[in-house]
Order: C-alpha cells, then structure tokens, then sequence
C-alpha cells in the first residue's frame, strides 16, 4: 500500500515521519523557512560552509539548504533510521555533497527499538573540518551525558573560529511560573520533576519528551567540553522574556 506524502520544494515527504519532526505538514514549510533565517543569522551559512545538522529529521532544513550549499557540505545525523534512508535514497543522489548518518540509538520517543549508545560512536567528520553546527529541538530531548557527548564531538570537528547553534529549554524559578501560568505550547510545558543537578524533565512517564536546564548546569557543560558559549538567545515558550528571539532558548558557542 503506498504511503501519504507531503510535497516539499520538489520531494515527496512520507507524512509518517514528517509527524515526527514535532510539528506536521501544515506547519513545516513555516518552520522551514524561519530556520533557515535563524541558520543565516546565527552560523552566517555561505555557498561554500560545511554544515553539521543533529537531528535532521526528514530534511526540513536539508531540503531548502542544497539550495545555499552548492560549493560546501551538509552531514546530517538521526536516530530515525527510515528518515536517514529516505533522505539518503532521494537527496543525496541529486546532491552528493549532502550526507546523512543513522545513530541507532534508543529513544522512547523517536527510536524505541534502538540498541546502541551514543558515545560509542565517532562522527564521520575530521577533526578541525567544519564550520558551523545545529541542533533544533534535540537537546530540549536530551540528558546530560549525551550532551556532553556531543559537545565533545563538536570541539573535535569545529574549524577554530566555528559555531554551533543549539536550541533548549532555559529554566529559573520566574520563568516556571511563567510557562506554567500561559501555557504557551501544545505540550503543557511545566517542568516539575527534578532529573538530575540543574535539570527537569515535564513527565515522568516520557523522561526523554521535553527536558529543560539551567544556565549554570549548560554553562558548566559547555565549558567542561573546552567550547565558548559566546551567548543564549532566549525564546517565547515560557511567555517570560519581553524580547524573545525563537520559540526555544538557544546556546551560541564557539570554538576559540
Ligand atoms: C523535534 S525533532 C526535530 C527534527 C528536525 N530538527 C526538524 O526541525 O525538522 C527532533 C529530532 O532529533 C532527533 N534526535 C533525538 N535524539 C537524538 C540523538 N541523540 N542524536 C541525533 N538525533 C536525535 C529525533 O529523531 C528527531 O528527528
């Protein structure tokens, strides 16, 4: 039986795992179109960059950047095996310099039938050979030692000079009270239960479905892995900040 898909710039998007990138056909070219503002504005992307996306998803920015990266290269990497072959069978072929990686790691939400850990693996990417990193909506999924992890691979394979851009989940006790008074997003955002030094998780039952920290827990992870965090962009999800730049908070890093 053949699947529903979503036409995207060309490419028809199997809707099952455009349902998993947190947001589904109505909303994706939208999401698409800010994100590659954001990409330009915070990591200054040009015709020759070379791009590390984690969590790329079904290729919402992949997608709309093989139109930007025509000189450079774009990795992406997911837990999400059929996106990764999906993309690896119909980008790719029309635009080798875009590759995706396939972490078979286990996730309750994205990747139930994972069986590896994360740190067992290298990122295909040289040392010193990349300019710019982005991560939406993956470390607001993740704990602390897979983010250690990636921060870690991130100084190995950031050019001096790099950046990566990371979205998150900031939290201190105004901005609680405020998320849980508006409300703001489909995912009653209340981040009651402590999960470790400086982090809360919203449920329980899904650990993994919306993980938030503290400024001093992600600075002293940023700065144990040897990365600058040059500054946080903060976002509109709890309804806190009076000027937000993004939905989510997010870390600006660089490596010296
Ligand atoms: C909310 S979705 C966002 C997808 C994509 N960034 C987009 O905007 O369309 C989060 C993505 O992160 C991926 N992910 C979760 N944990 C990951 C991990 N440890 N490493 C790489 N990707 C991960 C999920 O599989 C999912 O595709």
């Amino acid at each position: 039986m053949s699947e529903n898909t979503f036409n995207f710039k060309g490419y028809d998007l199997p809707e099952r795992l455009v349902n998993l990138t947190g947001g589904g056909p109505d909303s994706f070219d939208a999401i698409s179109t800010a994100h590659i503002a954001d990409l330009r504005r915070y990591l200054g992307i040009k015709s020759d960059s070379r791009l590390l996306e984690i969590g790329c998803g079904i290729g919402r920015d992949a997608i709309p950047l093989t139109e930007i990266i025509t000189e450079g290269r774009y990795d992406g990497v997911d837990i999400i095996g059929d996106s990764i072959a999906w993309l690896s069978a119909n980008l790719t072929p029309r635009h080798p310099n875009f590759n995706f990686h396939h972490y078979n790691v286990a996730d309750q939400l994205h990747n139930p039938t994972g069986t590896e850990d994360m740190r067992s693996f290298k990122m295909p990417l040289e040392d010193n050979s990349v300019d710019g990193v982005f991560a939406w909506s993956v470390f607001t999924h993740m704990l602390s030692d897979y983010i250690t992890y990636y921060l870690g691979e991130f100084q190995r394979v950031l050019k001096p000079g790099g950046r990566a851009f990371l979205t998150c989940f900031l939290y201190n006790d105004a901005v609680l009270a405020k998320a849980r008074e508006t409300n703001l997003t489909p995912f009653d955002l209340r981040f009651e239960h402590p999960w470790g030094e400086g982090c809360l998780i919203n449920d329980p039952q899904h650990p993994l479905g919306a993980v938030a920290y503290n400024e001093e827990r992600l600075k002293a992870l940023v700065g144990a892995s040897g990365l600058t965090l040059e500054r946080i962009a903060l976002g509109s999800w709890s309804g806190y900040w009076p000027y937000p730049e993004g939905g989510q908070d997010a870390l600006i890093i660089s490596k010296a």
